[in-house]
Order: structure tokens, then C-alpha cells, then sequence
């Protein structure tokens, strides 16, 4: 049987690079990153091309869905590194498409992790700081416990998937040299985010529409600008990073109910901010709703591995962010 050997690489030498899930948020930004460094990129999703990588004569743009496994597997060969970014991010679609959430988030990835095993390439797969649940245990390491709710609350499924996708990379590729990284991203955000929070308000700010809070307003989250995670996961491909997981984040807590006001504030809006309780919005609580108090990210593993030090600040970010919306 032929072998197939992880090739070495110059710190910068160019590299044949697959990103799946390539025209969403994260895709988009890394795919840019990548070709502007000098890289060939060749890209799936499974929406039309987008026109500014379209103008790259390194991009490749193929137009399948991760569950083409024929197109999938002739891609992971004949690239160096396999980076796993399509999926379902948006918390919405945990509550109505939670059998979606599961099937696109692990069948496909097992089907990956597998060929990236045989045919011995690097693979880079974006997690989730959900993965940590509703842990309280403030800030999130890596090696945390998991703390999560009942399998009858659609809420975890995306959690849970994301959890057995990372088991299996532990399983498939750790054990046999294989070389990986699991990013567990802590609420990046810029523009072309869609389906979150942060583009949420600013979509409602512009409209002068009300911006409504679920909860107490008194969550917070730790949000990391696009380009401070591009710049990290660079820096990761470039060192050659092996076999771990890194928390990708900011450790600047921001309360919910305070980004709505900054983007009212920066947008110049009308708009109300109304906070509501889970329990008022019977919806919600039908379908499970379960909101988590704080979310913090561990930075000292990613510090460890590579230059951390986000550049921009929430208010730059969102200031960027706001102007790419109204363009
Ligand atoms: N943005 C964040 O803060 C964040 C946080 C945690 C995890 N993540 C993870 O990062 C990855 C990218 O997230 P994002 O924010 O860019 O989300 P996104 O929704 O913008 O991008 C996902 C992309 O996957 C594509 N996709 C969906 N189904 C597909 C299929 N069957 N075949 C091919 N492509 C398909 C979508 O068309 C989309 O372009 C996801 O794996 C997500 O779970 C992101």
C-alpha cells in the first residue's frame, strides 16, 4: 500500500491549503488571509462564490457540500493542510434544527479525520467555547471538566456534537502522530458574522428596531475581533503547532446588555433596549433555552504557543464592524 508521508515545511514556504465551509464568516477571513500571504487556497461551501476571493488567481472555488465525500477525499489529497470550518454556528439553529446541528457537525468531520489519518495531512478544526457548557469554573483551560445539561435539551446538541468531532480526532489522529489543532473559538466577531449576537444588535441599532435581551442582560461574553483570530491561527500554521487544543479568545468580559448600548451609542440609534427574562418568553423556554452566565477563555496555552496580543478593542471592532454594514 502506497504511504503518504507529512511533507516538511520552510517556515515560509507556500502551501496547497483546504478550507471547508470557505465562504462563511470564519472561511471567508482565513481563505484571505492565506491568499494574501501567498497560498494556495482551494475552498467548499456550498453557497455561490464569493466575488472578492473570486478575484485571487490562487483560489480554487468548489461549489459541494461536506458530505461529498469523493470531492472531500480528492481534496484532502491533494493539499497539505485540511482545515475543517464548515458547520452550523448560529445558537438559533440549535433549538430548530437540532438534528441538522448534529448530522453536519459529525458526519462529515468523522469522514475527514479519517482521511486526513490515511493519507497523513494536517488538520485544523474550529470547536466551540460551548464545548465548556455551563461550567462556572472561571477562567476556561482546556483541560476543564465539561459541564452540560440533559440530552432532552436541544441546547446542547451543538456542544455535544463538537465534543465527540474533538474525541474522535483524539482518537484517530493523536494516537498515531498525527497532526492536528482544535480551535475552541470564544465569540469572534466582524464583518459578514451572521446569525450571532453581535451582528444581531447592530442589525436592529441601524433600523432604529427594539434590541431585545434575553436573560438578566448581566451575561457576559468575550468577544475577539476577526483579523486578532486570523492573525493567531496564522501564526499557528506557520509554527507547525501539533496535537492540541487552543482556547481562541479575548479575556475581556463585555455584559450583553453593555454591547447593546455601545453599538445604540456608535450607531447613533433610536432603538430601545429591552431585557426579558427566559421565562417570560414562553418559546424559548419550550424549546429549551439555557443561557450561560459567563464565558471566559483560559489564554495561558495559546500564550504559551504563539504571539498573543489582540490589537483591536471592542469599541474599534465594532466601529469596524458597523461601517462594513453600512457599506
Ligand atoms: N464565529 C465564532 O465565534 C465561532 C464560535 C465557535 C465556533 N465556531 C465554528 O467556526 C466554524 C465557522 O463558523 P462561522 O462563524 O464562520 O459560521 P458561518 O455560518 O458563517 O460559516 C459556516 C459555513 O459552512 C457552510 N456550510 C454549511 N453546510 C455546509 C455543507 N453541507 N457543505 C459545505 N459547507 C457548508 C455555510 O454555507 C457557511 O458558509 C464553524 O465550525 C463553527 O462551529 C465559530
Amino acid at each position: 500500500m502506497k504511504k503518504f508521508y507529512i511533507k516538511k515545511y520552510h517556515k515560509n514556504e507556500k502551501k496547497k491549503i483546504f478550507v471547508t465551509g470557505a465562504l462563511g464568516f470564519i472561511g471567508v477571513h482565513w481563505c484571505k488571509k492565506l491568499l494574501e500571504n501567498g497560498h494556495e487556497v482551494y475552498g467548499l461551501d456550498i453557497k455561490s462564490v464569493n466575488l472578492e476571493l473570486k478575484k485571487y488567481k490562487k483560489f480554487h472555488y468548489f461549489k459541494y457540500s461536506v458530505f461529498n465525500t469523493k470531492i472531500v477525499k480528492k481534496l484532502i489529497i491533494k493539499t497539505d493542510v485540511t482545515c475543517h470550518f464548515a458547520g452550523i454556528a448560529s445558537p438559533k439553529e440549535y433549538l430548530i434544527n437540532t438534528s441538522k446541528v448534529i448530522d453536519l457537525t459529525v458526519l462529515p468531520s468523522l469522514k475527514i479525520i479519517n482521511y486526513c489519518k490515511k493519507f497523513n495531512k494536517k488538520l485544523l478544526f474550529t470547536s466551540t467555547s460551548e464545548i465548556y457548557g455551563k461550567s462556572e469554573k472561571i477562567p476556561f483551560k482546556e483541560e476543564d471538566d465539561r459541564m452540560l445539561g440533559s440530552t432532552s435539551t436541544k441546547r446542547w446538541c451543538y456542544s455535544t456534537a463538537k465534543a465527540l468531532v474533538e474525541h474522535a480526532i483524539f482518537a484517530k489522529l493523536k494516537e498515531t502522530n498525527s497532526s492536528f489543532v482544535i480551535f475552541r473559538l470564544f465569540n469572534v466577531y466582524g464583518p459578514l458574522l451572521k446569525g450571532r449576537v453581535v451582528d444581531n444588535f447592530i442589525e436592529k441599532a441601524l433600523t432604529n428596531k427594539k434590541i431585545l435581551i434575553f436573560g438578566k442582560g448581566n451575561q457576559t461574553r468575550c468577544f475577539l475581533y476577526v483579523d486578532d483570530c486570523m492573525d493567531i491561527f496564522y501564526q499557528v500554521l506557520q509554527k507547525n503547532v501539533k496535537g492540541k487544543i487552543l482556547n481562541i479568545g479575548n479575556n475581556k468580559e463585555t455584559s450583553i446588555e453593555t454591547l447593546a448600548k455601545k453599538i445604540v451609542k456608535l450607531t447613533k440609534s433610536k432603538s430601545k433596549i429591552l431585557v426579558q427574562s427566559v421565562e417570560k418568553n414562553s418559546k424559548m423556554k419550550k424549546e429549551g433555552y439555557e443561557d450561560i452566565r459567563r464565558r471566559v477563555p483560559s489564554l495561558r496555552l495559546i500564550k504559551k504557543t504563539v504571539k498573543y496580543k489582540p490589537k483591536i478593542s471592542i469599541e474599534e471592532g465594532l466601529k469596524k464592524f458597523i461601517k462594513s454594514v453600512q457599506k
